[in-house]
């Protein structure tokens, strides 16, 4: 849930970012530049979660990157605590490393071979806490138990561990400079579903006991329904529905949010022959997030079966939904969606 504005951890207003197009076919040639994020605005509060949820290309990663300071944006402005992510200049203060902390997909990646567990997550705090020697040693085991490790694993390398293992110690990692904001990065993707799970409760956990707030990005809605609060659906370079978890799945406003929950395979023979069907009927064409985004009209308007010509003219406002989120789309601008009757007649998928 969002808390009052004081207790929010990270603001997101407004925000654009642009990758320079590269060079054409001919030499003179430049192609015009990618349209990554356009307009977005998310919020989260100390110790809620938001799911960024979306197909790939739609422009999670390059959010995440941007509240990291990793880019900088075209437009927009970012919050994190008291820091002005949009405001530095030159190099991003220590302190701001220590808040925002990052867990990446790939576990493999993004652990330096070459370094020892005890190093990997020690070197944060020699860093941001002044720790070395057996004080350094003695709070990374620490940190491992907390994560579901032991302290002899400290002596080990990345590649002598599990991906499920290896993901532990990401996190442990993370986890040392006591961040305010942890960015995940479809940090359990990569795993085998059983390993999910394990990893997904020890998130949650460790949440619950530093009420650090999360930003959970992946594709798949029906993990992001399990884990997080909250729920903000893009498409294509836009934020296009937000809202409380259960209230999105259970009644999604947007036609894409709608196409996701479709798309969740379901055990149950009977359901899925359903959902196949209602995911045949909600889109009319195959491509996803490809080519530039548009900068004016609605990103799903090719794909879209309730297409009008307003959508491909303008993106629209935002409107209230019955889930007590907003929806982007023009179905639910014209009037009778706060009555309902656009939600009712796209249907609702269960997740
Ligand atoms: N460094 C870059 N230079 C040029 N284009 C980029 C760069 N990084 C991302 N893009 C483009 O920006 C868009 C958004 O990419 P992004 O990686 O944020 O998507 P995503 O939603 O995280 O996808 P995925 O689910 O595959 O991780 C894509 O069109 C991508 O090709
Ligand atoms: S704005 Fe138009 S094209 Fe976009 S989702 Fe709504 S009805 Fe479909
Ligand atoms: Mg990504």
């Amino acid at each position: 849930m969002t808390g009052p504005a004081d207790d929010l951890v990270l603001e997101i207003d407004d925000l654009s970012i642009t990758f320079p197009g590269g060079r054409g076919f001919l030499p003179w040639q430049r192609l015009p530049d990618v349209r990554a994020v356009q307009h977005v605005s998310l919020s989260i509060a100390r110790g809620d979660t938001l799911g960024l949820v979306g197909e790939s290309g739609s422009g999670k990663t390059t959010i995440g990157r941007a509240v990291l300071r990793f880019i900088r944006p075209r437009s927009g402005r970012i919050r994190v605590g008291d820091f002005d992510v949009t405001g530095f200049e030159g190099s991003v203060p220590r302190s701001f490393r220590r808040a925002v902390q990052v867990v990446f997909q790939d576990p493999v990646g993004s652990l330096n071979p070459s370094m020892v567990v005890g190093d990997i997550v020690g070197e944060p705090l020699r860093i941001h806490a002044g720790l070395s020697g057996a004080a350094r040693q003695d709070r990374a085991g620490d940190l491992l138990e907390q994560v579901g490790l032991q302290r002899h694993h400290l002596n080990r390398y990345p590649h002598e561990f599990s991906g499920g293992q290896r993901q532990r110690i990401a996190v442990a990692r993370a986890l040392a400079t006591d961040p305010d904001l942890l960015v995940l990065d479809e940090p359990v993707s990569a795993l085998d579903v059983s390993t999910q799970s394990q990893v997904i409760n020890l998130l949650e956990r460790l949440q619950r006991e530093t009420s650090a707030a999360y930003l959970f990005i992946a594709h798949d809605l029906a993990v992001v329904r399990h884990v997080c609060n909250r729920i903000a659906v893009m498409y294509h370079s836009r934020i296009v529905e937000t809202g409380p978890s259960d209230g999105i799945c259970d009644a999604p406003a947007h036609p894409y949010t709608e196409l996701l929950l479709a798309s969740i395979p379901d055990p149950d023979p009977e359901v899925q022959t359903g959902r196949s069907a209602r995911r045949r009927a909600l889109t009319i064409g195959t491509a996803g997030s490809v080519g530039n985004a548009p900068e004016d009209g609605c990103p799903f308007a090719d794909r879209c079966p309730h297409v009008m010509d307003v959508c491909r003219e303008s993106f629209p406002e935002f409107t209230p939904t019955l889930a007590g989120g907003e929806v982007a789309c023009h179905l639910h601008t014209s009037g009778p969606m706060l009555g309902g009757a656009p939600v009712g007649t796209l249907g609702s998928v269960g997740a």
